[in-house]
């Protein structure tokens, strides 16, 4: 594949020099919620001393102005395919061959069809169709827009075509919804532009579209995935409790991914403040014990994923508020180790998933804290990351993972949650057809490191 941006240019644009100074960029604007990221694109361009001209659909004047976009890109704004004046001076196939590059952002799912079918139907189409220069498509749309298969058919085919795709990212949508679907943030938008101008560039499939072939997005049909996400709370007592800051996205991300990926999928959810992904049978548990009751209670599975940051320890609940004492001493906690479900799932005798995955969220000695999880707790695999603060990975919309496996150490770039989502559940797909057809059993995480 040579049209998708690679994932390490999909964090943001370091660059806040002139790292675009001379190059035309031709923006292409759709009519989603998202417009208004795109003037903020325009002004990160610019300020890297990009020319931009912006088309806007009709659609698109539903949400953002044409004011703007003149007054952010210095220029006029350009709409109508059959404009005499702009036919006479700047046509549409003039439009489109002074551009370096196009950028259709937002790309909603009306436009993107649009796209894959060849429509001409307005100046936007037109020139897309028009055009022997690269483009670059930054899809926004709801979840299940994004998953249905006549978006995921419409995107697979232009990328087929050559188109390149930045995101989109998953996370809480202004639907009220979660999961892959929301627009790429502007900045990372630029990093992507800078990578495509940039020529022969390898890029991964688009975020959430799976597979090499044209129905990429069934790798795991007939398989029953159980994915567990999010903190447990332990309580200490009516009112209080303990817990952690794990948001629930890496967790809920790999779920939404399976269930796009055609399995049947158990997601077994901690407190978290994110929508149920669309197509996931959803368990919302609390505690540890809850947890663990639930995993067990969904198997069998092919393969389980444990990305919840269950705690460690529970406390000795009191049946009433811990009140303040009246000489100040501080109340006694007692802490009991909470059963460790990864580890009781890799050790089962019967019933155990072909594929066992652990999560080893570390502050310090990552790659030797995840290998000595690997072992104890009898995973195939064991995904790391670095949770300390400085690395913004709890609660953040990007993740850089270790896949750790008895065979090597892999690293991934830091890439958006539902990128490292995608790419872990088709890794995991492809071992576990190795697993059930070969006789060897290549690595889960190639030797790299
Ligand atoms: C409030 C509102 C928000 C919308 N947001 C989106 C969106 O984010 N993504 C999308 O694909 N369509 C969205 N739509 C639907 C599009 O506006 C509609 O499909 C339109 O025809 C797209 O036009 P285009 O092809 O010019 O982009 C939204 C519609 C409304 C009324």
């Amino acid at each position: 594949m040579t049209n998708s941006v690679p994932p390490s240019s999909s964090g943001s644009s370091s660059t806040t020099g002139r790292s675009l100074a001379g190059k035309r960029i031709l923006l292409i604007v759709g009519g989603g919620i998202a417009a208004y990221k795109a003037l903020d694109l325009v002004r990160r361009l610019r300020e890297r001393g990009a020319r931009v001209r912006v088309v806007m659909t009709a659609a698109a004047r539903q949400f953002v102005t044409e004011l703007s976009f003149v007054s952010l890109s210095g220029e006029r704004v350009f709409d109508d395919l059959f404009s005499p004046t702009d036919e006479g001076a700047m046509g549409h196939i003039e439009l489109s061959r002074d551009a370096d590059l196009l950028v259709v952002a937002p790309a909603t799912a009306h436009l993107l069809a649009r796209m894959a079918r060849g429509f001409a139907d307005d100046l936007a189409t037109t020139l897309l169709l028009a055009t022997d220069k690269r483009v670059l498509v930054a899809p926004a749309m709801n979840v299940r827009m994004w998953l249905h298969p006549a978006t995921q058919r419409n995107v697979a085919a232009l990328h087929a075509d050559g188109v390149y795709f930045v995101g989109p990212a998953a996370g809480d949508m202004a639907c009220g919804e979660f999961g892959p679907g929301r627009m790429s943030e502007p900045l990372d938008i630029v990093a992507a532009i800078e990578t495509a101008l940039q020529g022969d560039t390898r890029l991964p499939l688009p975020a959430g579209l799976h597979g090499r072939t044209p129905a990429p997005a069934r790798s795991l049909a007939g398989r029953h995935v159980i994915v567990t996400s999010g903190p447990t709370h332990e309580s200490i007592d009516p009112v209080r409790y303990l817990a952690n800051r794990s948001s629930g996205k890496q967790g809920h991300a790999i779920a939404a991914a399976a269930a796009a990926a055609g399995a049947r999928v158990t997601l077994i959810a901690g407190p978290v403040a994110l929508a149920d992904p669309p197509g996931v049978e959803v368990r919302h548990v609390e505690t540890a014990r809850d947890m663990l009751e639930a995993c067990e209670a969904a198997l069998p599975a092919d393969i389980f994923v444990s990305a919840a940051a269950v705690a460690d320890w529970r406390v000795d609940v009191s049946a009433s508020k811990v009140k303040k004492q009246p000489s100040g001493a501080p109340p006694t906690l007692v802490l009991r180790e909470n059963p460790d479900i990864v580890a009781r799932i890799g050790a089962r005798k019967e019933g155990r998933p072909t594929l066992v995955v652990g999560f080893a969220a570390e502050t310090n000695d990552l790659i030797a804290n995840a290998r000595a999880k690997l072992e104890r707790k009898r995973c195939d695999l064991m995904v790391a990351n670095d949770v300390s603060v400085d690395s913004g990975v709890l609660g953040g919309e990007a993740n850089e993972v270790h896949l750790v496996s008895a065979r090597g150490v892999e690293t991934w770039p830091r890439q958006d949650k539902s990128k490292v989502a995608a790419m872990l559940i088709e890794r995991l797909a492809e071992q576990l057809r190795r697993r059930q057809g070969a006789a060897g059993e290549p690595p889960i995480a190639e030797e790299r490191q």
